[in-house]
């Protein structure tokens, strides 16, 4: 049997959120309007303008997180709070915030790990074409420097953009809007190669600004299976995870077009335009570790060749396929969650693996978990022996994982708390504290904890053991 290392004694046992499923107070003290706020709020799909209330009840919810034992919490920034369209004058207001916020996690022990940016582009922004046009890249520079400044002596642990391969693969769905519709692939991966620029340039000037912090990409990465041992079926898995997983990191980490996706977007016309310099400024930048987020693993087969390859659900988890290159496919050896996610733990092991051997830099998971109907019974109790089950089983193949080499320096399960989903409402929940509300019923908003609190609190005191 595995030898098997324990965890380190300093492992960040984490918990995540992001600011729009989290905050609420989606228009006060400021804030401008995010493309989110825009899309979801205005068609009126689920409440996202008050969410779980964080924005007024962050000194409860870091209580409870302090009681669940929490070494670390993964937030984001609401990039509209600090500048309200984007670029131009700074909120002090909504800096405000995020010091106190950041002083009470400090206060209760708690390792702040900022996200600058979770899916919420200022709405002003993308009125003037968003991340397809580069003045969307200075603007990110700029405010990635206003939050080094106002945060850097207490933040350490910055990541940059997340799921930025998520943006660009199930934009649709993240509120990522095409601006050219005579070619919305080239239009995407413009945007895509901006991100790139913008996140080099925040990595480069982290660095300079605050050589003690450290600072990484967040993308969404997962290890990509062929449907059978068909050499076909092997390529086109080979051919997604270029495109899935190592062209975003492959950048991050090198400053290079992966080859099997630049040819990809070449055969496509969609190759985005480069501006002088910028080849220059990828190069130069280097990520301190790899966050990523992992909740499933993928499956393709070979191309059918025609319409039938796409299997466009707007589903992140999903696979779209693309004709001539790679089909998405159900895998029949693992079991699917409540919305249809394929549950495979084993699969983030291989995922660890496998960036681990790319890149050898240390990996922290900054989103994980399960996101189910929870139901309130008798004394307020909620017994998710369903997530607490998810969560062991992912738990043990980290450790698993660090026994085979990898370096891992945290697991920050998504979520902290209940928050809104980003496709399904607040119906479907992930948190490890319950917050009493409905889709447009907000009721009192009241926290609990759930059976998994107490399960992740002694886990945590055990170091995972
Ligand atoms: C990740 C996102 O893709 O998946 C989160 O970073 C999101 O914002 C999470 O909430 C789970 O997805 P969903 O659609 O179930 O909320």
């Amino acid at each position: 049997s595995k030898h098997l290392n324990g965890f380190p004694s300093d492992f960040f046992w984490g918990g995540s959120t992001s600011a729009y499923q989290v905050e609420g107070a989606w228009d006060e003290d400021g804030k401008g309007p995010s493309v989110i706020d825009m899309g979801r709020v205005v068609e009126g799909t689920t409440d996202f303008k008050v969410a779980s209330d964080h924005y007024h009840r962050y000194k409860e919810d870091i209580a409870l997180f302090a009681e669940l034992g929490l070494k670390a919490y993964r937030f984001s920034i609401a990039w509209t709070r600090i500048f309200p369209s984007g670029e131009g004058e700074v909120n002090s207001k909504g800096i405000d915030f995020y010091n106190n916020l950041i002083d009470e996690l400090i206060a209760n022990g708690i390792e702040p790990i900022a996200t600058m940016y979770h899916f919420d582009l200022p709405y002003a922004l993308q009125e003037k074409g968003g991340w397809s046009n580069r003045v969307t890249v200075e603007a990110f520079a700029t405010y990635s420097r206003t939050l080094f400044e106002a945060f850097g002596d207490r933040v350490k642990y910055w990541l940059t953009i997340n799921e930025q391969n998520m943006m660009i693969l199930h934009g649709d769905a993240l509120g990522t809007k095409h601006v050219d519709a005579n070619n919305p692939m080239k239009d995407l991966y413009q945007q895509n190669h901006h991100m790139l620029v913008a996140q080099a340039k925040a990595m480069s000037l982290c660095h300079q600004l605050l050589p003690q912090a450290k600072i990484g990409p967040a993308p969404n990465i997962s290890v990509i299976y062929p449907a059978s041992c068909k050499p076909e079926d092997i390529l086109a898995a080979n051919t997604f995870s270029a495109l899935r997983n190592w062209l975003y990191l492959d950048m991050a980490v090198y400053g290079r077009y992966n080859s099997t996706a630049w040819r990809f977007l070449e055969e496509r016309d969609a190759t985005p335009t480069i501006t002088s310099g910028d080849m220059e400024i990828l190069a130069k930048a280097k990520p301190d570790f790899i966050a990523f987020n992992y909740y499933n693993s993928q499956t393709v087969a070979q191309s059918a060749g025609d319409e039938s390859d796409i299997n466009s659900t707007g589903d992140q988890q999903i696979t779209i396929g693309e004709i001539g290159a790679y089909k998405g496919v159900e895998n029949k050896h693992l079991v699917k969650n409540e919305f249809g996610w394929e549950i495979d733990p084993v699969g983030f092991r291989t995922t660890m693996r496998e960036i681990y051997e790319r890149y050898a830099l240390p990996l922290i998971i900054t989103e994980n978990g399960l996101g189910a109907f929870d139901k309130v019974e008798a004394n307020d109790e909620i017994n998710d022996d369903y997530r607490i089950t998810y969560l062991q089983q992912h738990i043990e193949q980290v450790q698993l994982a660090i026994s085979d080499g990898v370096e891992v320096f945290g697991y920050s399960p998504w979520s902290a708390i209940d928050l809104i989903s980003t496709h399904q409402g607040c119906s479907k929940r992930y948190g490890f504290i319950h917050v009493d509300r409905e889709e447009f019923d907000l009721k009192a908003l009241k926290r609990s904890k759930k059976k998994s609190f107490y399960w992740y609190q002694s886990l945590i005191e055990k170091n995972g053991l």
